[in-house]
């Protein structure tokens, strides 16, 4: 079992200016959001309370919560999405506009995750802003992602950064995305550009979210469709956007020939990962894989041929990582192809059932397969109802915890997602945020399963 180094060691924090003017801005803001309760009132429980030697997670465990750039900064126009979003025919439900204004208001979200009880975060950069034209890299964005790294470490929140979550600059999209040959040295530029100007405040690195995510829609069916793929119906719009937009040859993370996009984010991750160890090479660097917890269908179960086109691929790469990242939120029954949930299951907001249990089960797959540290870094569900994730979150972290008791060697769990924000296409419906966010008035406020959380964060323990 590889040790990793212990994150931030090796970390200066550059001073910043107009800290102490962020820190008290972002107090008076939270104060205000929070309808004038202080967080110990808004948490409802002592964080002192004496803890059960059973159910003590392991030292230095990371308790945390993401987010993603383009689904909470707002006004990333510079992105290949924003554009999408924005066409007369769009296959988005509305635009991600303000999203949660996070780009703003980093600050306060950050100082509100660590005063819950969290020590981390993960959220990603957004390269569209960073190399908004092909070849100019902005430095005031690169200030404005270290000043959200410096503000983590402020709070000892220990950052899980992503370099590259679904949005790519819209140069990038016009370029053929990741289907361009030229892709993988593109992205390894801008990897080592932002690993020399953040790298010293980073605790973990991703080359990727969800880099299987391709492949996996060509396993999911469009309800209503028979047989029809995810990924076939993307097809489909991706002409219609390419006609809108006159660009022949526009792909993207989501749109284009899933095999030649695999390709590409293989050979990206290779040399994206090279780029940030030549500038820090005792970064922790590794990528976040969706995973599902496949069971076989009774019949003509294709289990093993899923696995094997959609996971061991990456899971392969993950043997080189320093850790790897899982991503889980429910499980799928495999037919020839991911077969609906069992008739009468419980599902959520967006359609997928809830299993709770899928987290133990992954854990322990991912961690046999690869025998690299493994980190939750996404699980939760989309519900109005929030007592329906208190009891989600409780039922997986029991799950995680039996992992852990039996040697799985898991590093932290990381919850999906600290704010209401853009689901993609589904817009904003769909909740997955321990925090609320009024969308008008960019007031957020605590649910119930975030002051939970973050009091077993505090504990360390349930
Ligand atoms: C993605 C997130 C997304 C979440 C819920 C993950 O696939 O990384 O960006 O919001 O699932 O759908």
């Amino acid at each position: 079992m590889k040790e990793l180094q212990e994150p931030g060691a090796a970390c200066s924090i550059k001073p910043i200016s107009r800290r102490a003017l962020l820190q008290s801005a972002s107090a008076v803001a939270v104060a205000g959001m929070m309808g004038g309760r202080s967080f110990a009132e808004a948490r409802g429980e002592s964080p002192a309370a004496p803890t059960d030697k059973g159910k003590v997670f392991p030292p230095k465990f990371l308790w945390g919560c993401a987010t993603a750039g383009h689904q909470v900064e707002g006004n990333n126009t510079s992105s290949d999405l924003w554009l999408i979003e924005h066409l007369p025919e769009s296959i988005f439900k509305e635009p991600s506009g303000d999203a949660c204004d996070h780009y703003h208001l980093y600050p306060q979200d950050i100082s509100m995750l660590a005063d819950l009880g969290f020590n981390a975060y993960r959220f990603s950069l957004e390269w569209a802003r960073i190399e908004p034209e092909e070849g100019f890299f902005s430095h005031a964005e690169l200030e404005h992602y270290r000043r959200m790294l410096a503000a983590c470490r402020e709070h000892q929140l220990t950052p899980l950064l992503t370099y590259s979550h679904f949005s790519v600059p819209r140069w990038f999209a016009f370029k053929g995305g990741w289907q361009n040959p030229w892709a993988p040295d593109l992205y390894a530029r801008f990897c080592e550009k932002a690993t020399r100007h953040l790298g010293d405040l980073v605790g973990y690195a991703s080359t990727f979210n969800e880099p299987d995510v391709p492949q996996l829609l060509n396993w999911i069916n469009l309800p209503g469709t028979q047989g029809k793929s995810l990924i076939e119906a993307l097809q489909g719009g991706l002409g219609n956007v390419r006609r809108q937009l006159n660009a022949p040859e526009f792909a993207n993370f989501f749109m284009g020939d899933s095999k030649k996009i695999r390709d590409g984010l293989l050979a990206a991750h290779h040399k994206g990962k090279a780029a940030m160890k030549s500038v820090r090479s005792d970064m922790p660097v590794g990528f976040n894989l969706a995973m599902s917890d496949d069971q076989p269908a009774p019949e003509d179960s294709h289990l093993a041929e899923k696995r094997t086109d959609v996971y061991s691929p990456w899971l392969e790469v993950a043997k080189q990582c320093d850790y790897l990242g899982v991503q889980v939120y429910s499980r799928s029954i495999v037919g020839k192809k991911d077969l609906p949930p069992p008739q009468g299951a419980e599902t959520t907001q967006v359609g997928w059932e809830f299993y709770p249990e899928c987290v133990e089960h992954v854990v322990r797959y991912a961690s046999k397969e690869t025998g690299v540290p493994i980190m939750v870094t996404e699980n939760g569900i989309a519900t109005k109802d929030d007592s329906r994730r208190v009891e989600y979150v409780q039922r997986a972290l029991t799950g995680l915890k039996r992992a852990i008791d039996d040697s799985v060697d898991v590093r932290g769990y990381v919850a999906w997602s600290l704010l209401d924000n853009f689901e993609w296409m589904s817009g904003f419906e769909p909740k997955f945020g321990i925090v609320a966010v009024d969308l008008a008035t960019q007031r957020r406020t605590i649910k119930p399963s975030g002051a939970m959380l973050g009091n077993i964060a505090r504990r360390n323990s349930l």
